[in-house]
């Protein structure tokens, strides 16, 4: 019988700006045999995240810094091939932090656990790719970020940026669902279209080609009681100098940030003194770790795709040795929907 290989991604460098190929390196070497309380994970997918980056950064983040030599931290759906723990048999879908790989081992822990992973029942009829983005962490980080920390009421100015994106579409749809007036910040025609047409916003900015100050003032005229930050810099600036009073400004990322770690916080915080708003942070992880509210979450975000009530866009790019040119998609735009590579195919279903 042929030996079972492992391809891998190594991280290598701590990166100066977007990610270069010398900043990976590539591994191939025989996947080990299973010991008594170890399961082997095939991955199928592999979510590229915009965190990706900032876990490159040389200091400690919400998780420890890497080391060159790690397999590249990274959120992967797969299934398990082969166990030696009764409670984890060959067949069970396993979803979580297993790394730019194509396998791997993991040891279930005392309470019965798998390290920075957990199980899922896959239902057939629904793609794979689902599982990763709407009802993962990104349906979890647009779901709490919003009705948490933006606790948005009907009626109310939603606006959202990198709004076309895998969480900022989300944010949208659920800020329709809860009767608020959403405005979205994209770049360039064909997402700002797709705002409108595909995810039912009802004004958008494109920064790419449009003043985004005025812009946002125009589509904004009775200003803004939730922002939705996915992105800092020059477009937060102009979104916070428009806040109402008791405005949200919830904080999910800052992508223009995340490869010029010098680049400055917008400058109209001071706006949140005088309107008396708030700015608040979170990292989705937190949320995830509580078990009923991640049900909670993933069964509302199921029921409104079930009712046709949120759409949800993959962008699939295939081949594991692609991902970390393909992770730079997300800092160019080039992205249309949650970024995704395709590791292996799935015996259980469509991807
Ligand atoms: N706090 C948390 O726990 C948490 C969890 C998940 C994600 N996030 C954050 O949510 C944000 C979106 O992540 P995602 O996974 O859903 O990715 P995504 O939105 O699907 O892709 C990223 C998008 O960001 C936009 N972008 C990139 N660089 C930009 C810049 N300099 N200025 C303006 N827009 C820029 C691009 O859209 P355009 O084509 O429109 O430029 C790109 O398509 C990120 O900031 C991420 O860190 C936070």
């Amino acid at each position: 019988m042929s030996e079972l290989m492992n391809r891998q991604w190594l991280f290598a460098n701590y990166p100066q700006g977007l990610y270069k190929p010398g900043d990976f390196e590539w591994r191939k070497e025989p996947v080990r045999a299973l010991e008594d309380g170890e399961v082997l994970v095939h991955n199928i997918l592999l979510s590229l995240d915009p965190t990706n980056r900032a876990w490159g950064f040389k200091h400690d983040t919400y998780l420890p810094m890497m080391q060159p030599g790690d397999v590249m931290r990274g959120i992967c759906l797969g299934v398990i091939e082969d166990s030696r723990h009764p409670n984890y048999p060959p067949g069970t879908y396993v979803g979580g932090m297993t790394g730019w790989q194509e396998y791997a081992i993991l040891r279930v822990d005392e309470d019965g656990r798998l390290p920075d992973a957990g199980v899922f029942p896959r239902d057939p009829s629904i793609p794979l790719s689902t599982y990763l983005g709407l009802f993962g962490h990104i349906g979890m980080t647009a779901y709490y970020g919003l009705l948490h920390i933006g606790k948005p009421r009907a009626g109310e100015t939603v606006v959202v940026s990198a709004a076309a994106g895998a969480t900022g579409s989300l944010v949208g749809q659920i800020a329709k669902i809860k009767g608020c007036r959403v405005v979205g910040i994209a770049g360039g025609p064909e997402k700002c279209k797709r705002l409108i047409d595909e995810f039912g916003f009802d004004a958008v900015v494109d920064y790419k080609n449009e003043p985004v100050a005025e812009r946002l003032a125009e589509v904004c005229p009775d200003g803004i009681d939730v922002y939705y930050d996915n992105v800092g810099g020059d477009i937060s600036n102009a979104a916070l100098a428009l806040i109402n009073l008791h405005a949200r400004v919830v904080l999910a990322g800052q992508i223009a940030m995340y490869n010029d770690e010098r680049m400055q916080s917008p400058r109209n915080v001071m706006n949140l003194i005088m309107q008396r708003g708030r700015m608040e942070g979170f990292v989705v992880l937190d949320f995830m770790a509580d078990e009923a509210a991640s049900t909670q979450a993933t069964m509302e975000l199921a029921q409104w795709y079930k009712e046709g009530k949120i759409r949800f866009r993959t962008h699939i790019v295939d081949g594991l040795e692609n991902a970390p040119t393909a992770v730079n998609m997300l800092f160019d735009g080039s992205n249309h929907g949650k970024l995704i590579v395709r590791i292996s195919d799935d015996p259980g279903g469509p991807i």
